[in-house]
């Protein structure tokens, strides 16, 4: 009788888990591109955005500014941070932690947030060329105590502005008066623009 029940029980429990892993592949054929948008993991240390780049107006360009000359717009390293680290606010714990790394030429971990896969070719520099602003992609990123990813970053996503459809309208004044047909995309659109 009791051994009966068990297995009842354990049957139970493999046929309740095979429902959820079924209800999981379902919801995944549904929603095909998962996408990270909201992702906000916590950093080593605590790097305000809303009071660097808000409060004080620091220039996103004067710690990213790879994203004007290359692909990658990169974090910046410490030595940017000693500029005035090594005088403000040397109390904090972080800012302790940051001299000892600094001192001993070691980098900050931090976490990447925002990240195509291998296969999409993304050049910073020929949409910052084209006055395309860092919050167009990256939302108010001034306000932002903790970076969270602001756009859905999806193929579609691309594809909407470099047809012309959610293009901001300094970036179509950029673009249109080179061309020839002032119309339609103002951006490639065919698959090899950002597919290897
Ligand atoms: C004082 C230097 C500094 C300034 C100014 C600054 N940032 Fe940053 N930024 C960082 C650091 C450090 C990180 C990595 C830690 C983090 O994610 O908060 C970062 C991370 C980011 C990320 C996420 C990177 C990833 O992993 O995906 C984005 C996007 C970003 N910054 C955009 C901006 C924008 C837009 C501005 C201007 C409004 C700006 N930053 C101004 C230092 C700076
Ligand atoms: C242009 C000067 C400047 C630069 C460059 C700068 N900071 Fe700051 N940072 C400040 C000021 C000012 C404060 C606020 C200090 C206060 O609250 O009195 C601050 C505060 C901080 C704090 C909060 C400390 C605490 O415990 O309250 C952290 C953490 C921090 N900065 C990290 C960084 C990192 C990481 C970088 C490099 C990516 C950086 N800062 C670059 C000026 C700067
Ligand atoms: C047209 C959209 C777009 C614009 C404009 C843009 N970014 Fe990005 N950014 C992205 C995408 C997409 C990624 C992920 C790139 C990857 O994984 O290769 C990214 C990644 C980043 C990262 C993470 C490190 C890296 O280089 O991959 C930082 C930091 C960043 N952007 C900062 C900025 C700043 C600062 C500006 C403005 C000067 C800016 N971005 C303008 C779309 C944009
Ligand atoms: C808000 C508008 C916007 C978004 C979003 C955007 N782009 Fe662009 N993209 C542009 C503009 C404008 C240009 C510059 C066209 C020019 O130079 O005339 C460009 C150029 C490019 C180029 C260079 C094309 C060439 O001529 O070789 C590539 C590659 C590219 N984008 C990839 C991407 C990818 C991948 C994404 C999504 C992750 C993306 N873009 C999202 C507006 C955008
Ligand atoms: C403006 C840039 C851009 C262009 C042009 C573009 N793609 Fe993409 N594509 C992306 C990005 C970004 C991703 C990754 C995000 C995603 O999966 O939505 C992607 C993902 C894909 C994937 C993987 C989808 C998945 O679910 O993982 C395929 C397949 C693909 N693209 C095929 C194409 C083909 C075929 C074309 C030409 C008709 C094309 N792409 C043109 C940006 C682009």
């Amino acid at each position: 009788m009791l051994t009966s029940r068990s297995s009842q029980l354990k049957y139970g429990i493999i046929f309740g888990a095979l429902v959820v892993v079924l209800a999981i592949v379902g919801l995944m054929a549904v929603f095909p591109t998962a996408t990270n948008q909201g992702y906000a993991p916590e950093q080593p240390i605590p790097f305000s955005h809303r009071l660097h780049a808000g409060q004080y107006k620091m220039a996103c360009l004067y710690c990213h500014s790879n994203a004007e000359r290359s692909m990658h717009a990169t974090v910046p390293s410490l030595n940017i941070c000693m500029n005035c680290h090594s005088i403000v606010k040397g109390d904090s714990p972080y800012i302790q932690k940051m001299k000892k790394a600094f001192a001993e030429g070691k980098p900050i971990e931090w976490v990447r947030i925002h990240e195509l896969p291998d296969f999409v070719y993304f050049p910073h520099k020929r949409h910052v060329a084209k006055g395309v602003a860092c919050q167009t992609c990256h939302g108010p990123v001034q306000e932002m105590d903790r970076v969270y990813q602001y756009a859905p970053l999806t193929m579609g996503w691309c594809m909407e502005c470099h047809r012309g459809e959610t293009t901001p309208r300094n970036v179509l004044q950029n673009v249109y008066p080179q061309m020839k047909n002032p119309q339609g995309p103002v951006a490639p659109v065919n698959c090899n623009t950002c597919h290897y």
